[in-house]
């Protein structure tokens, strides 16, 4: 049985006059690997934006389960284990702990603060997060710049880095807190072929450590990564596909996502 992190109801995001999210029911489960597709402004961002607590939903509601794979718990919390959180009335302090703690972040352009190291980058989202200790941040920190082969540009500011070496960092910041889930909007869409294929790699490996993913894309070669696509066209989901975990390029798996897209005329 699928165990779900987050549950949304009925959820409908307007701006202004615009309807951008119809009213959208949907589980994220804790292991998957889920991506969203869909063309541009569908709602793919605005979707993750209401799960991820960086913007909030005009109707409906999300609730959210804290309940880390790793057995971690919360410091600013005094939930009971299996209570699910109502992210939709959550206060503003109670977001941005969970967004700092609790979520992963990574986005098209690696938002790196431009006047630290890559290494500093990294080691600021384990201070900020406020439960790790030095000794456990500098112990993840050298761990994710072994596993992002960051070796040698880690004392690089982020201007003296390629696009690739930013991203793999900016993934290393997202996860050192041990992230309930790893949030994705586009994350290969500055990046060539070569560094996409790295940031790939990393995700599915993440994911394959446990790490719950939700990827925003329009790239095939990243979706092919997911076990769960979902399409959306105007603001409702249209179209779901499961697959199995990735674990290498496979022309089966390639051939199943073409034909499911071609349903949506991608
Ligand atoms: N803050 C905002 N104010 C007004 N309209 C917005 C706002 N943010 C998004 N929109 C509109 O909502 C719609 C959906 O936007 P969204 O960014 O979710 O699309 P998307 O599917 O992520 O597109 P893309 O693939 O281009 O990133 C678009 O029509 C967009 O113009
Ligand atoms: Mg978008």
């Amino acid at each position: 049985m699928k165990e779900a992190i987050f549950r949304g109801t009925d959820m409908v995001k307007n701006y202004g006059e615009t309807t951008v999210l119809q009213g959208i029911s949907m589980e994220l489960y804790r292991g998957d690997f889920t991506v969203i597709m869909g063309s541009s402004g569908s709602g793919k961002s605005t979707l993750l934006y209401m799960f991820s607590g960086m913007d909030r939903l005009s109707r409906g509601q999300i609730l959210y389960s804290e309940k880390f794979p790793s057995g971690k718990r919360l410091s600013h919390t005094r939930r009971s284990f299996d209570e699910m959180m109502d992210i939709t009335n959550a206060s503003e302090k109670e977001l941005t702990n969970l967004r700092a703690e609790a979520f992963g972040f990574v986005f098209q352009h690696t938002h790196l603060v431009s006047s630290l190291t890559l290494e500093e980058n990294i080691r600021m989202a384990g201070l900020i997060c406020g439960s790790m200790s030095e000794k456990e941040i500098q112990d993840k920190t050298n761990l994710l710049i072994c596993q992002m082969r960051l070796e040698k540009a880690k004392n690089r500011l982020p201007v003296q880095v390629s696009g690739g070496e930013a991203q793999r960092a900016a993934v290393a910041r997202a996860v050192i807190t041990n992230p309930n889930i790893l949030f994705a909007d586009e994350p290969t869409g500055a990046l060539n072929k070569a560094n996409t294929e790295e940031v790939l790699n990393l995700l599915t490996t993440l994911h394959a450590e446990g790490l719950s993913i939700l990827l925003v894309t329009h790239d095939r070669e990243a979706a092919l990564r997911g076990n769960r696509i979902l399409y959306l066209e105007d603001g409702i989901i249209v179209g779901e596909l499961e697959l199995s975990p990735y674990q290498r390029k496979d022309l089966e798996r390639e051939r199943k996502l073409a034909s499911w897209l071609e349903g949506f005329h991608w």
